[in-house]
Formats: structure tokens, C-alpha cells, sequence
């Protein structure tokens, strides 16, 4: 499965932040929004990962994290011109992951939760259709809804209703099946003229292929649009890694957790920023796994 950061937008509900420079570049407490979003497709297995973002960003992003080979990865870009949607991913995207089932991550959705990564492994193993993801939220006319039926079987999708049927929101987080490319090649964009996300999940809905699966109450998901929720996953990073003592999102750590890399590679990329907390983190934590700590049974909770 190949693996999509959807990594562009202007970003305006951040301006004046993001006039100059990308919101998923942005700090959520100790390192780039982006890491959130790389550190869950790396997690459920995807290595080869296609980043999208403006024009004038990507030499930003490649300064960042290159090929990817450093963490066992091969990370390549596109530009997207203008924002047309969440759903033009497939048309910048199309090359990159035609003929294949691929997982696109929105590059401003940040998710940490128990068994997670196993669930995300689960839902990414057999994709007969598209599988998206509902949780539920105190205020979901701001994202799409699903309603579902008494048996949990998804009915609608609605793109930010006024009126919703239900309190369960769709995270920025899906799999589709390689049939998406085509889908969204015959989609009319919407009357903003983007191509809506909402519109793909309803075409794999009325072809009875998409499968909701409950993110449930162990899971939190934040996403980063405007001041208030950047400030918000900014403290629950520093708050949950205060109190553990593990950093949520550290690439290099998952990287070696997943066998990308070895511990050796890892320590060097700590030491690489070794003047940081995080550089010092990295580095401890390739050196316990070197001592097999923690044990690999317990590496699910990363
Ligand atoms: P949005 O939050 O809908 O858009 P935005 O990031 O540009 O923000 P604003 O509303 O403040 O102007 O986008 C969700 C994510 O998808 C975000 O990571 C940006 C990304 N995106 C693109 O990369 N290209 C697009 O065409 C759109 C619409 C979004």
C-alpha cells in the first residue's frame, strides 16, 4: 500500500503564520506538525510515501526529510498548484500510486490512541473499497458526518451539515482501494470548485465498498487548522509525553520500532540533533532497544 501526506492548503484560518511558510511545518510542541501524520502511514506498515504540498513549500519539506531513506522510507513530492480539494490528492497523486491501493493522511490530523497501529494494520489489510474511520465529536457540523444504521452499517456521508445525524466525524484518515484514481478522475468539483473527499466516500458508499470502522473512545484526534487547536495538540504532546516519558510522532523511534531501520542508524540520527531533548530522547531510546526494552510485545503502543 502506498502512503499520501496531503501537506498543502494555504492554511488561512493560521494567517498570519502561514502567509510565509507551510501549517504542516508549524511546531506542535517539539517538532513538525508533518511527523504526526508520516509517524501513523509508518505505523501501519507504508513505506513508500508521496507528500503533497504548495509550490513554494516543497523545497522546505525536502529539506526536512529528503528521500526518506534515512528512516527506511522512500518519500517522494508533488506540487499542487492551487488548493482543489482534499480529493485532488488522486489527480497530483495519480502517478505515484496507480495501479495500488494507497492510505491518504491529512497533513494537519494528529491521532494518538491504545492498539491504534493495530487497528490501523487491520483495517489496511484487506481494502475491498475504501475504509474511513468515525469517532465521535462534540461539535461535528465542522467535519464530515457519517450516519450510521442500528447494526453500525454507514447510510450517509455529509460534508459539514448544519443539521447533523449523528455526533460521529471523519478523521482526515482513509484507505482506498486502487480503483480511487479513476473515481475521482470522473468527480465534478464542488461549487467552490475543489474535489471534495466527501463525494469519493459516497461513490465507494453507493457501490456498497465502504466500510466504516469506529476509532473508539481510546483514541484521540486532534487536527491543527486554527490557533486554538494548534495550542490544544501542542499541550496534549507535552502533557502525554511529560507524564510518560515517550515522545508521540518521533519518526526515527517508530522507524527502528518497525524494523526500518537498525538502532545504530537511529542513534546516529538522535546525535544528529543531540543538542535537543528530542535528539537525547532518540538516542536513549535506540540504546534501550539495543538492550531489548522495551520488549518488542510491548512496541504497540508507540
Ligand atoms: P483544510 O484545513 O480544509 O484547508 P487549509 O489547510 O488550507 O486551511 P484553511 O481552511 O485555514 O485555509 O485542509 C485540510 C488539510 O488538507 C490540510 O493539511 C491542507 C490539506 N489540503 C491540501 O493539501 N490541498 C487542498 O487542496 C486542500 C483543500 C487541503
Amino acid at each position: 500500500m502506498k502512503g499520501i501526506v496531503l501537506a498543502g492548503g494555504n492554511g488561512t484560518r493560521l494567517h498570519p503564520l502561514t502567509i510565509v511558510g507551510s501549517k504542516q511545518l508549524a511546531p506542535v510542541y517539539d517538532k513538525p506538525m508533518i511527523y504526526y501524520p508520516l509517524s501513523m502511514l509508518m505505523l501501519t506498515g507504508i513505506r513508500d510515501i508521496l507528500v503533497v504540498t504548495r509550490p513554494s513549500e516543497l523545497p522546505a519539506f525536502r529539506a526536512l526529510l529528503g528521500d526518506g531513506r534515512q528512516l527506511g522510507l522512500s518519500i517522494d513530492y508533488v506540487a499542487q498548484d492551487k488548493p482543489r480539494g482534499i480529493a485532488d490528492a488522486f489527480r497530483v497523486g495519480a502517478d505515484h500510486i496507480y495501479g495500488e491501493e494507497c492510505a491518504l493522511i491529512l497533513g494537519d490530523n494528529l491521532f494518538h490512541g491504545a492498539n491504534l497501529p493495530s487497528l490501523l494494520r487491520r483495517s489496511a489489510l484487506k481494502v475491498d473499497g475504501c475504509v474511513l474511520f468515525g469517532q465521535e465529536v462534540a461539535a461535528p457540523q465542522r467535519f464530515g458526518v457519517a450516519e450510521i444504521d442500528p447494526r453500525g452499517r454507514l447510510v450517509s456521508i455529509e460534508e459539514k451539515p448544519r443539521r447533523p445525524r449523528s455526533n460521529l466525524a471523519i478523521p482526515g484518515l482513509y484507505f482506498f482501494d486502487a480503483q480511487v484514481v479513476d473515481i475521482t478522475e470522473n468527480l465534478t468539483p464542488s461549487a467552490r470548485g475543489e474535489l471534495e473527499i466527501t463525494d469519493v466516500l459516497r461513490a465507494y458508499l453507493e457501490k456498497g465498498t465502504a466500510e466504516l470502522v469506529w476509532l473508539g473512545r481510546g483514541v484521540t484526534w486532534l487536527d491543527t487548522g486554527t490557533h486554538e487547536t494548534l495550542l490544544e495538540a501542542a499541550t496534549f504532546v507535552r502533557d502525554v509525553q511529560r507524564r510518560q516519558g515517550t515522545r508521540l510522532g518521533c519518526i526515527e523511534e517508530i522507524a527502528m520500532y518497525m524494523g526500518y531501520i537498525g538502532p545504530d542508524d537511529c542513534h546516529a540520527l538522535g546525535a544528529q540533533m543531540g543538542n535537543s531533548p528530542y535528539g537525547q530522547y532518540v538516542m536513549e531510546r535506540a540504546r534501550s532497544f539495543s538492550r531489548g526494552m522495551p520488549p518488542k510485545a510491548f512496541s504497540e503502543g508507540l
